[in-house]
């Protein structure tokens, strides 16, 4: 059986397909930024919207990849060229009162205290984090860096309003570009 459905979808429509749907999606953020529907990238192993600053060393174009059944956010390069093996996997710190750069890792050993790479999900496209028996929660934020239409996300485990940072959720709906194309 083939299946072509995205998102939520794939899980219901594919269970009895013995061969496991993999999503691929980039993901883009939305709120009151300056512009709406920034993709997010990889700079150095933290996660930014609008593109990776110039001062990060490896900066890679990404998509996301999450496997059926699964609830980790592997990234991969979204580019053929140049070529980047590395295929770490998203995640979040959950360091109460905290709001810490979401990262990438490849390695559970290198992740801070607090972080977890899985309980990550889709909802209709929305990315969401799920940890044991609590909620679902979208707490994603951006904070400005020195360079202009470029933020760094944060998960905002304080859930409080920081100055600074503007309160985004992430989706996989690319933003609709309206004029020539
Ligand atoms: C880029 O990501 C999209 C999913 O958003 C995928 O369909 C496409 O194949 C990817 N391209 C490359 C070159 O990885
Ligand atoms: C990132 O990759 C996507 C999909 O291949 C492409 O549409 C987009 O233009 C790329 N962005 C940059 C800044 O290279
Ligand atoms: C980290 O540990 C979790 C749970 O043990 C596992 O599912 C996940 O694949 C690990 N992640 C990495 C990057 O090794
Ligand atoms: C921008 O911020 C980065 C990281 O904090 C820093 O390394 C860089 O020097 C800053 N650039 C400017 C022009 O201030």
């Amino acid at each position: 059986m083939f299946c072509r459905i995205p998102f939520i979808v794939v899980f219901a429509a594919c269970v009895s397909s013995a061969v496991s749907e993999t999503l691929e999606f980039n993901l883009f953020a939305y709120g009151k930024l300056a512009s709406s529907g920034l993709q997010l990238f990889y700079g150095d192993g933290q996660a930014y919207v609008g593109g990776a600053p110039s001062f990060v060393k490896e900066s890679v174009n990404i998509s996301l990849v999450m496997v059926e059944g699964g609830d980790k956010f592997v990234a991969r390069a979204n580019t053929t060229s140049p070529a980047w093996p590395t295929e770490p996997t998203m995640y979040v710190d959950l360091t109460e009162g905290a709001a810490i750069s979401v990262g990438f890792t490849t390695d559970n050993k290198t992740l801070p205290d607090g972080a977890t790479s899985v309980g990550f999900g889709l909802y209709g496209g929305w990315v969401f984090h799920k940890q044991d028996d609590a909620d679902i929660e979208m707490k994603f934020l951006a904070t400005p860096t020195n360079e202009t239409g470029i933020y760094l996300v944060k998960w905002n485990a304080a859930s409080t309003k920081t100055r600074d940072a503007i309160p985004i959720s992430l989706r996989t709906q690319a933003p609709v570009v309206f004029g020539d194309k």
